[in-house]
């Protein structure tokens, strides 16, 4: 986004202005302040370092340190609470930087040389970031140097004042004459006191990521990380430090999330004195950054987010600032068609007939979005399974004999539904595309072997028949820039589903992980900015690269290939920590579900898809029961009548399924007008009785109307009392209620 911003001297910032308020400097003690958080760091006299001060509620002073008896080994810096910890100078804790010198030696000794402080958010070249201007962010840019390797650093703290959200980026220069290496690099790094605190991330596998974990931080290292190249299934790159009385509505909590998509590094290490210690960034198996002399490194960013409110507060600063500060796309905001995508209906057996059919019956639901998934390119290699095609982005003449753009118009031909939030307008179009990928059975890699990410003569490992193409060769962005833009100019395309089905294997060195990122980083950013109203939705095997580094560009990212809806509530529970609901595409499948075999209604299947930035449908119409049928019109006005809430509203999970058997949600405008919870019962018990469904968020003074009960009752009753819900004697089923304020 627009670099706009204005550098202040210090004088300057004596006067008014936000900037006066988000950060203040004394010297060279740094304050960032937000609305409910301060940030507090200053320059150590001796040494020249950057010491931590304070990250959690709001403070006025700078206080003297905890004291610890310097006896022993752990003298030095090991003692200090440190903000862009180095190694080789007494701290014998996990670095954030780590470089390997001309010289040979990794001791690296930056100190502080100067400061500035500038109004707005200075773009981070080549990768996403968060953005704003001034009157929604400001920074401290801190510059360091190493005058015996003659490296410097500059450190860049964004503080968000209304999210109580800080991000953090840092630039390596290689001032020196020989070449230095980047052997580690986090993004956000700072030192906590000696508090006892609780971890909370997310680990998972394909069909069930985003499952919540939490464990106690002990002495040591808590660590976890994804090697595979991508942010991946295994864990996202986004953890929570809460203290042991924290829940989901009160108490201190920690976020932090690493805006990338690459393979990546969260760990804490507990020191002997209690010190906290807490690391985010690239995964240092995969950096060994080579820099010339004159080069520049430059770090992803990392946010951290501070709550008094819990960890629901949390996920709530994280979402408002994703939304406002860091999605950028036009869709953002926006109303999300409902859509069908064909893969469940008709697999790889597609062509115009049977697809043009297929959108007529999307049409009769009320569908707003035709998609056509895999199996429409390859024409010496036609995609007639995932065995080849991939990387032969041309249409298959023998599905569609006429190209797309014939095709495409009598899919527009179609009427949305004039229930519809976009009554009247044509039918939507949208493709699955996986660019980044090829077959071996393909004329791409007949062509171009040695654009596929490889390590010399090592053999080149194959995950579901297909091998990666390098995106750090500036050939392989344009050839995509170029395909893409070829498949979008072709035909009316309004929506793209952009997969990634497989982790990287072999690379020719370490540093081709960052490099990718930045090759695929600058493909997105010109196809995103120059098709700013193609609806974007990123796909890796489900839900492999749902991170805050592609949200910047696309609005939404596909959740989980797993759509059973049982399963499917926790995982977008757990997505919802970090990301927001208007993020996620969730759809309603056909049962018994094609993983795991549960048969669950379609009104419960629905209610937890519609929680959903974009829902919609992936199943072949044909195959619904005379029951689902009946069901989808109200399903319909429902999903017109909620999206525009999960779109803009707040977000609180009431219950979750890991906890209880009633799992429940609630979206509220953010007027606090209207409200809507989903209440689902996942066993039928003779006992206990389900709790009482207590509400969050309302004006506790106004009275609300429910659709429940038909009552009016207050936002006090709602919030204190709650209602209760009294569910059939079934498994799975659920109930959406309204809440309006009178
Ligand atoms: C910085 O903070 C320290 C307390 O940690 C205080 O002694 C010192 O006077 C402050 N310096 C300035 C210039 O405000
Ligand atoms: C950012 O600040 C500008 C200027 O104060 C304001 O107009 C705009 O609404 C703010 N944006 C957000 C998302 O708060
Ligand atoms: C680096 O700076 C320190 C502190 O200013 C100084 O003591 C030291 O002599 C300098 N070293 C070199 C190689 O310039
Ligand atoms: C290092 O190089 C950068 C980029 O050329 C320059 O801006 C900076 O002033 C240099 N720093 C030092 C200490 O020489
Ligand atoms: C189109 O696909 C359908 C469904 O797979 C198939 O029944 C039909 O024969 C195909 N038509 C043509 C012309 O290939
Ligand atoms: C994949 O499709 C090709 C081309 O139609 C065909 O020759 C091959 O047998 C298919 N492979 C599998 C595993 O179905
Ligand atoms: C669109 O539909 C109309 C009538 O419903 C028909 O005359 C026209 O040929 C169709 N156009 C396409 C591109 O299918
Ligand atoms: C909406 O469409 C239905 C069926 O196509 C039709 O019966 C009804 O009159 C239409 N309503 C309006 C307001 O156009
Ligand atoms: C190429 O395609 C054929 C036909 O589907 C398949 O049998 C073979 O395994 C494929 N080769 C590779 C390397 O994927
Ligand atoms: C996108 O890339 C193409 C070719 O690689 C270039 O010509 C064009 O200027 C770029 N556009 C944007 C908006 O970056
Ligand atoms: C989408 O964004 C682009 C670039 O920011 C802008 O020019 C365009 O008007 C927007 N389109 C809509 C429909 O808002
Ligand atoms: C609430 O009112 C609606 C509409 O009038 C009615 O259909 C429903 O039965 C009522 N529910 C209860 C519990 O009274």
């Amino acid at each position: 986004m627009g670099a706009m911003f204005r550098i202040y001297s210090l004088a300057a910032l004596a006067g008014v202005g936000l900037a006066q308020q988000a950060i203040t400097t004394s010297g060279t003690n740094f304050t960032l302040n937000g609305d409910g958080v301060s940030y507090l760091f200053h320059v150590d006299d001796k040494t020249g370092d950057l010491i931590s001060d304070h990250f959690g509620g709001p403070v006025d002073d700078f206080t003297p340190p905890a004291f610890v008896l310097p006896w022993g080994w752990n003298d030095g810096l090991a003692n200090l609470r440190r903000e862009f910890p180095d190694i080789g100078r007494s701290d014998f804790r996990l670095p954030a930087i780590h470089i390997k010198h001309a010289d040979g030696d990794t001791v690296t000794a930056f100190r502080y040389k100067s400061h500035e402080v500038v109004e707005g958010k200075p773009a981070l070249p080549g990768l996403p970031a968060t953005f704003g201007d001034a009157g929604n962010v400001s920074t401290i840019i801190v510059n360091l140097h190493d005058n015996v390797s003659d490296v410097s650093a500059a450190l860049s703290y964004s503080i968000f004042p209304k999210y109580n959200a800080v991000a953090r980026s840092f630039q390596i220069t290689n001032n020196g004459t020989g070449e230095i290496s980047i052997e580690k690099a986090a993004s956000f790094s700072v030192d906590l006191p000696a508090l006892d605190l609780d971890m909370i991330e997310v680990h998972g596998d394909w069909a069930h990521e985003f499952h919540r974990v939490k464990r106690h931080i002990e002495f040591g290292e808590t660590t976890f990380r994804s090697s595979n190249g991508f942010s991946g299934h295994l864990h996202n790159p986004f953890f929570a430090l809460v203290t042991p009385t924290t829940t989901e509505g009160s108490g201190e909590a920690w976020g932090f999330n690493l805006v990338y998509t690459g393979s990546f590094e969260a760990t804490t290490e507990k020191f002997s004195n209690g010190f906290l210690r807490v690391l985010l960034g690239l995964n240092s198996l995969h950096a060994s950054l080579p820099l010339q002399p004159g080069e520049k490194f430059v770090s992803p960013e990392a946010v951290a987010v501070y709550s008094a409110n819990g960890v629901g507060g949390m996920s709530q600063s994280f979402h408002d600032l994703y939304r406002n500060h860091l999605s950028r796309s036009n869709y953002t905001h926006e109303y999300r068609p409902v859509l069908l995508n064909s893969w469940e209906g008709l697999s790889f057996n597609i062509n115009e007939t049977a697809l043009v059919k297929l959108s007529g019956e999307a049409e009769e639901l009320g569908i707003e979005l035709f998609v056509n998934d895999d199996g429409w390119f390859g024409v010496e290699y036609p995609r007639n399974n995932d065995s080849l095609g991939l990387g032969d982005w041309t249409p298959n003449p023998a599905k569609f004999p006429n190209g797309l753009k014939p095709y495409v118009d009598r899919v527009n031909n179609y009427t949305i539904a004039n229930t519809s939030q976009l009554a009247g307008e044509p039918l939507r179009f949208g493709l699955w595309v996986e660019p980044e990928m090829v077959n071996v059975n393909s004329t791409l890699y007949n062509e171009h072997p040695d654009w596929v990410l490889h390590a010399g003569k090592h053999a080149r490992s194959l995950t579901r028949n297909q091998l990666i193409l390098n995106l750090s060769m500036p050939v392989v962005q344009d050839f995509i820039i170029d395909t893409v833009s070829g498949i979008l100019d072709s035909a009316n395309i309004q929506y793209i589903k952009w997969d990634n089905n497989r982790g990287i294997h072999e690379t020719s060195h370490p540093s081709d992980d960052y490099n990718y990122m930045l090759g695929i980083y600058r493909v997105i950013d010109n196809l995103t900015t120059r098709y700013p109203d193609v609806l974007w939705e990123g796909c890796a095997s489900g839900g492999a690269r749902f991170d805050a580094g592609l949200l910047h560009y696309w609005p939404q990212h596909w959740t989980s290939d797993n759509t059973d809806a049982a399963e499917r509530l926790t995982i977008q529970l757990g997505t919802s920590l970090v990301y927001p609901p208007s993020a996620m595409g969730c759809h309603v499948s056909a049962v018994p579900n094609g993983i795991t075999g549960r048969n669950i209604s379609i009104e419960y299947r629905a209610h937890v898809a519609l929680m959903c930035g974009s829902f919609g449908f992936e199943l072949n119409p044909e195959e619904l029961s005379a029951e689902e049928r009946d069901a989808i019109p109200s399903i319909m006005q429902e999903a017109k009548r909620i999206n525009p809430i999960v779109i803009s509203g707040d977000f609180y999970r009431l219950a979750i399924p890991d906890e209880t058997n009633w799992p429940a949600v609630q979206f509220i405008s953010k007027d606090a007008s209207e409200a809507f919870v989903l209440a689902f019962q996942q066993k039928s018990t003779i006992k206990p009785a389900p709790p009482p469904l207590r509400l969050r968020g309302l004006d506790p003074k106004a009275r609300y109307f429910n659709d429940y009960d038909n009552g009016t009752y207050s936002g006090a009753t709602y919030m204190n009392g709650g209602i209760n819900i009294m569910f059939e004697r079934k498994d799975y089923v659920s109930h959406l209620i309204w809440l309006e304020k009178q």
